[in-house]
């Protein structure tokens, strides 16, 4: 068999139902997922789900207990690291301790016999691109932490690797910085046409870096989709909570047909999407996600919104040019809601009960 017939069209990694123990510990439990070439993929989950493990698989330093590893259409499982197209920025960086930001970069390209113009060349493109020029007879006990990440990186990206493994690299930067490194990364993946493999546990990072996140919980894979179909279509309530924030209410499945649901919700039918698994039979308890801007707020029920729950207003954080709102449906007292609004319209929100609406893209039904 080719290797364009093992593998899906562009695709440049395969991951076969890996799994990782640690003594008692399963930290990856039948792990099955693709990256494809050029791709910006993100690894998004809670500490302890099995990240660094996956990455450390992938780029030859940890070996699964089962399963197999395939970079461009060869398995490598048991390859060392040094035998795979695979680089890697580390959690904690690991810069050698010895080298100058220059030798550290460099250090790479003089193992693989480039010439000594060749080096410095690269290095100073590097260096430039990176902001490190001036940092570059430097060791790094004397850098900051997020100069440090930076050498990281640019050590990384030196030998041109065909997949880049990104563990963490923005942890330890400020907010400002870690803003401007992560439009840097994005643009530099974007010129090179590199196929990078980011971890974070950053939820707002993954949705402004990535083609597709990979959400991970328990050494198992949650969901796999755009940032979008995440965000707007999660099919499990970990991932409803766990990208961005929403309000959960379950409720009795109705009637499902093709993109439609109802669910009966105390009392009340509201209409929504069903999760893309499918899967929903009538007389289920389920859950569904309702995003904190996806509800609107008005003193008149709305003529044209499928969904309209009489709430009253129970609390009030101003958040600058939005209001978030507490809200208390008057069929549900005991249950909370929450909506984001403009803080001019939040103003004009007084005491006696008015109309939280949603539409029914609004409203994603998960899973059970
Ligand atoms: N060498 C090891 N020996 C024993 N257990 C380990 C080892 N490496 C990882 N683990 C365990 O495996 C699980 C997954 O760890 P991993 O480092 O992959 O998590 P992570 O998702 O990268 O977390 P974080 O966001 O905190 O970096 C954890 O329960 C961890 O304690
Ligand atoms: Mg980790």
């Amino acid at each position: 068999m080719t290797d364009s017939q093992e593998n899906g069209a562009g695709e440049i990694v395969r991951l076969e139902a890996i799994n990782k123990r640690f003594g008692d510990t399963e930290a990856l439990k039948s792990l099955t997922m693709t990256i494809r070439e050029g791709e910006f993929v993100t690894f998004l989950g809670p500490s302890g789900c099995g990240k660094s493990t996956t990455l450390r698989i992938l780029g030859g330093f940890e070996t699964p207990t089962s399963g197999r590893v395939i970079v461009n259409g060869e398995d490598v499982t048991r390859l060392p690291p040094n035998r795979r197209k695979v680089n890697m920025v580390f959690q904690d960086y690991a810069l050698f301790p010895h080298m100058t930001v220059r030798r550290n970069i460099s250090f790479g390209l003089e193992l693989k016999g480039l010439s000594k113009r060749d080096i410095a060349q690269r290095c100073n493109e590097l260096m430039e691109f990176l902001e490190l020029s001036v940092l570059a007879d430097r060791l790094p006990d004397q850098l900051s932490g997020g100069q440090r990440q930076r050498v990281a990186l640019a050590r990384a990206l030196a030998p041109d690797p065909a997949l880049l493994l990104l563990d963490e690299p923005l942890g330890a930067l400020d907010a400002k910085l870690r803003g401007q490194v992560q439009a840097e990364l994005k643009s530099i993946q974007r010129r090179t046409s590199k196929t990078f493999f980011f971890v974070t546990h950053d939820q707002d990072e993954a949705l402004t870096m990535s083609d597709r996140i990979v959400v991970m919980n328990h050494g198992v894979v949650e969901q796999d989709g755009t940032p979008e179909e995440l965000y707007f279509h999660p099919t499990s309530r970990f991932v409803a909570e766990f990208v961005g924030e929403t309000n959960l209410i379950e409720g009795r499945v109705d009637a499902v047909s093709g993109s439609d649901v109802t669910l009966d919700w105390k009392g009340l039918k509201l209409a929504g999407r069903p999760p893309v698994s499918g899967g929903l039979q009538p007389g289920k308890q389920v859950a569904a996600s309702i995003r904190l801007e996806g509800m609107k707020l008005s003193l008149d029920k709305p003529e044209d919104q499928p969904n309209a729950v009489a709430v009253r207003i129970a609390g009030r954080t101003f958040k600058g040019s939005r209001t978030e709102l507490d809200l208390r449906a008057e069929n549900a007292p005991d249950f909370a809601m929450r909506a984001y609004v403009d803080t001019s319209l939040a103003n004009g929100l007084g005491e006696a009960p008015v109309w939280a609406s949603w539409s029914q893209e609004a409203m994603a039904v998960l899973r059970d």
